[in-house]
């Protein structure tokens, strides 16, 4: 992760926690989804969010007029969705946050459903863990070997179900 986007990711987080009370899951999923597809694209209308999101387009118009209301995204003409500096900040530290648990599954061997899972776990997991398990996927990513003695043992020991 390049400084600036960690800067992001930090000043997400923190705002987040501000917003608490404010975003259900499903407005993450949504900020979530939102910026991964400004990072490729300059712009998105609701009905393309709606299909990536697997929802119908009245239910995306409503979710991100509820962004719109805190200030997250700017959403008004043309049906095109902006993220405002906050909502930059905030969905940069959610895709960081859903990247380090879809690794760390990863490494634990999960294949079945991983994104489910992903989902949901990262609603719900606390900062302090989410940088220990980020630290544990850099460990193993440096350590590979560690890895590959895993793999082993899941195997000797019978522990895959
Ligand atoms: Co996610």
């Amino acid at each position: 992760m390049t400084e600036n986007r960690k800067f992001h990711t930090v000043r997400g987080y923190q705002l987040l926690e501000q917003n608490k009370r404010l975003l259900t899951p499903a407005m993450e999923d949504y900020l979530e989804m939102i910026y991964r597809n400004s990072l490729e694209e300059d712009y998105l209308r609701v009905n393309s969010l709606a299909e990536l999101l697997n929802v119908k387009a009245s239910s995306a118009t409503k979710m991100v007029q509820k962004l719109a209301r805190l200030e997250l995204v700017d959403y008004k003409k043309y049906g095109i969705i902006q993220l405002t500096e906050s909502g930059k900040e905030i969905g940069s530290f959610l895709l960081h946050r859903h990247n380090v648990t879809e690794t760390f599954l990863q490494f634990l061997g999960v294949q079945d459903r991983i994104l489910v899972e992903t989902e949901l776990i990262e609603h719900n997991i606390s900062i302090d863990t989410l940088e220990l398990i980020d630290a544990f996927n850099q460990f193993i990513k440096e350590n590979p070997e560690f890895a590959a003695r895993f793999e082993l043992f899941k195997k000797q020991a019978d522990k895959i179900p």
